[in-house]
């Protein structure tokens, strides 16, 4: 649970992973989930939805805007106020360390066109904006930011704002959710070129409302563009919805590689969102040799759902690089791990865009992989991990970051002495209770504070 002070976790070897587990609701679905309601008119249920740092910036910034929400355990009630009934705030949005609070709300905000100042954490301040800034300032919205980084200034703007076409220079939902919400606004329709399939929650979210939004794969020459396109609506009115969340595949993921690590683990995940978008993991420790296998369970709104089950496995090195990257963007730091206990060498490429994340997750997960005994490589674009089917344990960083931190400790599931990972309070930010859930599943964890 959430501590104020530092957080050291340590989690010891020699115990098999056995049971199943019903991951909590998918971290990117309860972001858009809770603004589209916010927006939207009248009274939204969201059940399933992930209580966690990053969720409950984006809950303080819906306060701010005069949104009424209650939380009675994981069901989220949002009383909507419609595009035009949000409050300008007086003092600036505290977006925390969420990436996706700031760059979706800048988008839905300047639909609303409400004057607003995001703002967040020193982490998120160092996180590049100015890929939300171009675009927003071509579609009219009044914007100031200085350097193209957090605080962000919205000015209450001139509607409709302009139609976009525009091409992203690096795959990103965020940015083609932030523009997706502007373009709600706008007089003519939103048109979106990504260079990757990054995933499409919002289009299927914006579709289930009623909006008409495509998506096309488009070969141009050897490359291939990923379009999205949104009609402008004639009337902006979003309705309320009633949603059940998907299981969030990016937490299923530590819990997977956990399975594979450890021997004599077998577990089942159950009701995992498998949007194809999100999915680049599976696929790839498949690949290794994963015994993992998928059972489809259908659509929840739109979304794809299923179980899994996984077995411990011994893996092999394999490669990954272009759409596959794109389709496991969250996943590396876990994958890392994998790889450290797979023999042979596995290569990311074409991976850059890991070093924006909530740490710069190259640099930052090849030297504590080394730290415990790893032989990790950084290359300007990814890196190379020679797999020697285990690691040795000892004491590592999180660097900030949540998913750092959970992916070390896993290590720890199956070296050859634990692992302690130091602030490691930063997975409150998406897995509150990620040891818990360890320790459910047979796992010797433990969390100790070490400063207040
Ligand atoms: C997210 C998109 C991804 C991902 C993040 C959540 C989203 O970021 O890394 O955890 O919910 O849209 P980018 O769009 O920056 O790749």
């Amino acid at each position: 649970m959430k501590s104020n002070g530092r957080v050291q976790l340590r989690v010891a070897p020699g115990v098999p992973l056995q049971g199943s587990y019903r991951p909590h609701g998918d971290k990117s679905l309860a972001h858009r989930a809770a603004l589209l309601a916010a927006l939207g008119e009248g009274e939204s249920r969201i059940d399933n939805f992930l209580v966690a740092g990053v969720t409950r910036a984006m809950l303080r910034a819906l306060t701010a805007l005069g949104v009424a929400w209650e939380l009675n355990g994981e069901q989220l009630i949002v009383r909507g106020l419609g595009i035009d009934g949000l409050n300008p705030p007086d003092e600036p949005i505290d977006c925390g360390n969420s990436a996706t609070t700031l760059r979706l709300l800048a988008g839905g905000l300047a639909a609303a066109g409400v004057r607003a100042m995001l703002d967040g954490s020193p982490g998120l301040r160092r996180r590049p904006m100015g890929r939300i800034i171009e675009p927003l300032l071509l579609m009219g919205v009044p914007l100031t930011a200085q350097d193209n980084h957090a605080p962000l200034a919205l000015g209450s703007g001139r509607m409709p704002l302009h139609a976009l076409a525009y091409q992203l220079p690096v795959a990103s939902a965020q940015v083609k959710s932030c523009l997706l919400l502007a373009g709600l606004a706008a007089g003519g329709p939103t048109i979106l070129d990504e260079p990757g399939p990054s995933r499409d929650h919002t289009e299927r979210m914006l579709r289930n409302l009623g909006f008409r939004v495509s998506s096309e794969v488009l070969p141009v020459g050897k490359k291939t563009l990923y379009r999205t396109r949104l009609e402008p609506p004639t009337r902006l009115a979003i309705p309320p919805q009633k949603l059940r969340l998907p299981g969030d595949i990016s937490a299923a993921a530590f819990l997977i590689v956990a399975a594979l690590i450890t021997p004599g683990s077998q577990i089942v995940i159950q009701e995992v969102g498998l949007n194809p978008t999100r999915t680049g993991l599976i696929e790839a420790l498949q690949a290794m040799g994963a015994e993992l296998q998928v059972r489809a369970m259908g659509e929840r709104h739109g979304e794809p759902i299923g179980d899994l089950s996984v077995r411990h496995s011994a893996l092999r090195g394999v490669g990954v690089s272009g759409e596959a990257v794109v389709r496991m963007i969250d996943e590396f730091p876990a994958f890392g791990i994998a790889a450290a206990f797979a023999r042979g060498d596995t290569l990311v490429r074409q991976a850059e865009e890991l070093r924006h994340k909530e740490s710069d997750r190259i640099g930052a997960l090849c030297q504590e992989l080394n730290i415990l005994g790893g032989d990790a490589v950084e290359t300007q674009d990814g890196f190379i991990i020679h797999g020697m089917g285990g690691l040795k344990g000892g004491s590592v960083d999180a660097h900030g970051d949540h998913r750092l931190a959970m992916a070390l400790a896993l290590a720890g599931l199956a070296a050859q002495k634990p692992v302690y990972v130091s602030g490691a309070e930063a997975y409150y930010e998406s897995f509150p209770d990620f040891p818990q859930v360890l320790q459910s599943l047979g796992a010797k964890a433990s969390v100790e504070v070490t400063e207040a």
